[in-house]
């Protein structure tokens, strides 16, 4: 895998990223994918969500969080008090990766492995530069192995505000939960679950300051 720097054009605003971004061939993904998935959201968004990659609906519509996680987080991000307007949306890998029994079939999500995360990186990196968001918050573990140091761990870690050096000076990162995850959880379970994804949410739009 070469990895996506190549096919960065550098010193790109965000709109010349979006348009360089269907010409990336930096990892294999692209291939089986039907598009890439940029981002959405404010282009000057103070505040960073990072999910993991686009799912079967984002990758056929072409846009982050479209799909049920998506709407999942929408109502978190309304329920922690953070105006949708003022918030930028990516994600850690931009082409879906999936498995596909046969042709037709339907397509289960599978995560992107390390190489994948290491190879869109590139995007990721260039897009939080021009951005140049204040709190960065990454949605699962993927979003958290492209950004936050290698010993974080969800489980652990989440939810704490973690100051870290970026291009663009000293910047606040957190990590939680991702939406998917909460709703992977037995029903039983599941609004404690969702009120954690919250409340974090809330702690991350608090140190915007
Ligand atoms: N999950 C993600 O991490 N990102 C999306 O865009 C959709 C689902
Ligand atoms: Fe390029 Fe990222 Fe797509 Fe791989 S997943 S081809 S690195 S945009």
């Amino acid at each position: 895998r070469p990895g996506a720097a190549d096919f960065v054009p550098p010193g790109a605003d965000l709109d010349q990223l979006r348009q360089a971004a269907p010409a990336c061939r930096g990892c294999e993904l692209w291939e089986p994918a039907t598009q890439v998935v940029f981002s959405a959201g404010a282009p000057d968004g103070r505040l960073a969500l990072v999910g993991e990659q686009p799912g079967d609906q984002e990758d056929r519509r072409g846009v982050p969080f479209v799909g049920p996680a998506g709407r999942l987080l929408q109502k978190a991000v309304a329920e922690a008090g953070i105006d949708v307007a003022t918030t930028y949306v990516t994600n850690a890998v931009k082409h879906f990766r999936f498995r596909q029994e046969a042709p037709g079939k339907r397509r289960i999500h599978a995560s992107p492995d390390v190489g994948h995360i290491t190879a869109c990186r590139p995007w990721l990196a260039a897009e939080l530069a021009v951005v140049d968001p204040d709190v960065i918050v990454c949605l699962g573990a993927t979003a958290a192995k492209a950004l936050l140091p290698k010993d974080f761990r969800v489980t652990k870690h989440r939810g704490q505000l973690i100051t870290q050096t970026t291009s663009r000076g000293e910047k606040t990162f957190m990590g939680t939960i991702h939406p998917s995850a909460v709703l992977r959880v037995p029903e039983a379970d599941r609004d404690e679950a969702y009120a954690g994804l919250v409340a974090d949410l809330r702690t991350a739009a608090a140190a915007l300051t």
